[in-house]
């Protein structure tokens, strides 16, 4: 029913229950999950998570946090994860996040933002990008070195609805998670009414931003019906519309 289009199972905070967890996801409706690297480390786990589960499938890429751990001939070594196997489906999350003054210079993280999308033309992969006070910098690389990339997707979305529709209108897909069930997350809930269903995705971020009725705890893909609750309340059609929808869109992005 529902494709978990971001998660981190590769986080520790599942080191004690993932397997259970994961082998749980079916009877909860969730069909297929992306699983996507965040630092060198997580490469290796999301590799070992698409290998040992069917359901799951990969995103190989540096989060703009930790872009500073990365030397030249990392983007090779990328590369090389990407081409390894068919389960790997998207180059993520990379993008940029100025939120935290500690954060990689910004123009380390743009450096490696538009490596990473060559990267993505390269190997014929859509993107998965995360942005965070970084909205004008994220549109205009992605509008520079974005043509002739395979789609993406803006996960967490967090702009203007205006943002949202310029995206749509160059083929990038909006990634919906737990924020949109926060009641003070009124851009989201805007984006949602405004942006047609065949142009989102759903997605937890887990174990990150669980949704209400359990914020504040470890997230996970079962959450996903929350999600899926509140957007099919903002735009007046039913949880399995907004399933079959968003779950085509996944596939058709991610050729799952
Ligand atoms: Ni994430």
């Amino acid at each position: 029913m529902y494709i978990d289009t971001h998660a981190h199972y590769d986080d520790a905070q599942f080191d004690a229950d993932r397997d259970r967890l994961l082998q749980s996801l079916a009877a909860a409706g969730v069909d297929a999950v992306i699983d996507c690297a965040s630092d060198v480390k997580s490469l290796d786990r999301v590799m070992d998570l698409v290998e040992k589960y069917p359901f799951v499938y990969g995103a190989v890429g540096i989060h703009p946090e930790n872009v500073d751990e990365l030397d030249v001939e990392d983007s090779s070594m990328v590369y090389n994860y990407a081409d390894q196997s068919d389960k790997i489906v998207a180059i993520g999350e990379i993008g940029l996040d100025y939120h935290y003054p500690n954060n990689p210079d910004r123009e380390l993280q743009q450096e490696w933002f538009i490596e990473q999308i060559e990267l993505a033309k390269e190997l014929e992969l859509p993107v998965i990008v995360h942005s965070r006070d970084a909205s004008r910098d994220t549109f205009e690389i992605l509008q520079d070195y974005g043509r002739g990339l395979c789609g993406g997707v803006l996960h967490s979305f967090s702009g203007s609805p205006e943002l949202a529709a310029e995206y749509v209108k160059r083929g990038f897909y909006l990634g919906i998670g737990g924020m949109v069930t926060f009641p003070n997350a009124k851009k989201v809930a805007a984006t949602v009414e405004r942006i047609p269903l065949e142009h989102l995705l759903i997605e937890t971020d887990c174990p990150y931003l669980a949704p209400v009725p359990n914020r504040g705890h470890r997230n996970d893909s079962r959450n996903l019906a929350y999600i899926a609750a509140r957007i099919a309340g903002i735009k007046g059609v039913t949880v399995e519309e907004v399933a079959r929808v968003t779950s085509e869109n996944a596939r058709r992005l991610f050729g799952l």
